[in-house]
């Protein structure tokens, strides 16, 4: 049977005081129309239509970019004349028949299973309402319930009375219905109303004057159903979807130094026996690995963590994706204050110290850069020791060269290696080298001025 969803994301938001639209500002990192779509498509919908109007085209251009393959269907509501008229734009792209689910764009955290429910009591012949009881009621409309707790009908609340508004059980915003009813409904609505809008709550009145039964769900936790409307909302709404993040990692077994000091703006997967401390973020997908230790204000992006690394404070680690992403091996110590670019894949037991830059190279098992360098596009053997200082000078002016470090090469501190060059496995490279040429395996190699002594050398005296 068809499954129609609607999301509503056509609102400017004049409360953000911004130019972006009002569902592509961000919650957890990720826009909040992104996290609606999510949800979405996880109840694996027939057709999934968005309403938009402002910033239309950069909300549909997102939208596309983020999931190429939903069976999408924008429709364009040029002036915004109310929910109802929203849903009446929405009409001629739905599948026929079945059921069809009304979300809110500004509605981020919404549950897949609380959507489940709402549908199985719709079953393609009631309808289904998703509603909250809440402490503050005002601005919300109000589920009217007549004799015997049957829903009677939803006020707004620029039309409600003093008793109307007294009523805490407010209207989601969400609701399921079956689709040929619902487009009955919705071409009959009027705008005879307070804001002299078209309200898609009208259809409540119309589904219990033709009989059909109304069914009023009341969501699990007001957090699923709260609505985005200024920055204050967004940001009480990330705390809490935070919070909600870590007390799930904290039920898992990870042990956070303080569940309020974290942010996970992506996926943190964790195995057992992962601790992290203080002012951690995390972004787009990251695993670590058993007894993975991270410490206080890191941030991490796109990364794997094997078993047993640590990562010590303040490291930056940015990967990108698929190849592009960061991968740490097993044991291996990375930071204080390091820093690993895309592609950065390093073995086990590798050590990246204190101002260490490493990008799109592979580090294998054992190799060392403890202090001050940088290794770009790079191939570094096992158990190099990669002195104070070094570089790989990777960049012509116009394009990057690799540089190929054998195994147990020992480059010396303040070794500049111009690629592309090749050392040599088990070589030495004299402190202060310039190497510009490949050098041979197992030999000392030494690229500097001679030293010098001038006997009987006089410094200048200071003028009387
Ligand atoms: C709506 C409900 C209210 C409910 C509340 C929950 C109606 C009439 N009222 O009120 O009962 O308690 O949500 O949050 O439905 N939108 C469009 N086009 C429009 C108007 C709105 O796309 O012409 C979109 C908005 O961008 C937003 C959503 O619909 O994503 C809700 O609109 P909003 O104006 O915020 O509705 P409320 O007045 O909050
Ligand atoms: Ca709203």
């Amino acid at each position: 049977m068809a499954l129609n969803i609607v999301i509503m994301a056509a609102g400017k938001g004049t409360r953000m005081r911004s130019s972006l639209p009002k569902v592509l500002h961000r919650l957890a990192g990720r826009p909040m129309l992104e996290h609606v779509v999510r949800r979405a498509l996880s109840l694996k919908p027939t057709r999934l239509v968005v309403v938009v109007g402002h910033g239309a085209a950069d909300v549909e251009a997102a939208m596309r970019a983020t999931f190429p393959d939903a069976p999408w269907h924008f429709v364009l509501q040029a002036q915004q004349l109310g929910t109802g008229h929203a849903v009446q734009q929405a009409l001629p792209a739905l599948a026929a028949g079945g059921s069809t689910l009304i979300l809110n764009g500004d509605v981020p955290l919404i549950e897949p299973a609380t959507l489940d429910s709402l549908l199985a009591t719709c079953a393609a012949r009631d309808l289904a309402l998703l509603t909250v009881d809440l402490d503050d009621p005002s601005g919300y409309g109000r589920v009217l319930r007549g004799a015997g707790g049957a829903v009677a009908a939803i006020v707004e609340h620029k039309d409600a009375s003093e008793a109307q508004r007294a009523v805490r059980e407010v209207y989601s915003g969400v609701m399921a219905a079956p689709t040929h009813l619902l487009a009955q409904w919705v071409n009959a609505l009027r705008n005879d109303n307070a804001q002299r809008e078209y309200y898609l709550t009208d259809v409540v009145a119309m589904a219990v004057s033709a009989g059909v039964p109304v069914h009023g769900v009341k969501a699990p936790t007001p957090l699923e159903v709260a609505g985005v409307n200024s920055p204050a909302q967004l940001a009480q709404l990330e705390r809490a979807h935070q919070r909600a993040q870590a007390d799930r990692l904290l039920e898992a077994g990870v042990r956070l130094a303080d569940p309020a000091r974290l942010d996970v703006r992506g996926e943190l997967h964790c195995a057992a026996d992962v601790e992290i401390d203080v002012n951690c973020i995390f972004e787009g997908v990251v695993s670590l690995g058993e007894g993975v230790r991270v410490g206080a204000h890191c941030v991490i992006k796109n990364a794997r963590i094997a078993a047993g690394a640590v990562i010590h404070p303040f490291t930056h680690i940015e990967g990108g994706l698929q190849a592009q992403e960061v991968r740490v091996g097993e044991g291996a110590l990375i930071g204080p204050f390091a820093r690993l670019r895309p592609g950065a894949h390093l073995g086990r037991e590798v050590h990246v110290g204190n101002f260490v830059e490493v990008k799109n190279s592979q580090i294998a098992a054992g190799a060392k850069a403890n202090h001050l360098a940088y290794l770009g596009d790079a191939s570094v053997g096992e158990r190099v020791n990669f002195g104070a200082g070094s570089i790989t000078a990777n960049y012509d002016g116009a394009n990057k060269h690799r540089t190929t470090i054998g195994a147990d090469v020992h480059v010396g501190s303040n070794c500049v290696l111009i690629a592309p060059v090749t050392l040599g496995e088990g070589g030495t490279i004299g402190g202060g080298s310039t190497i510009s040429k490949d050098t041979p395996p197992g030999q000392l190699t030494v690229a500097r001025a001679k030293q010098l002594s001038i006997p009987g050398w006089k410094r200048p005296l200071k003028k009387p």
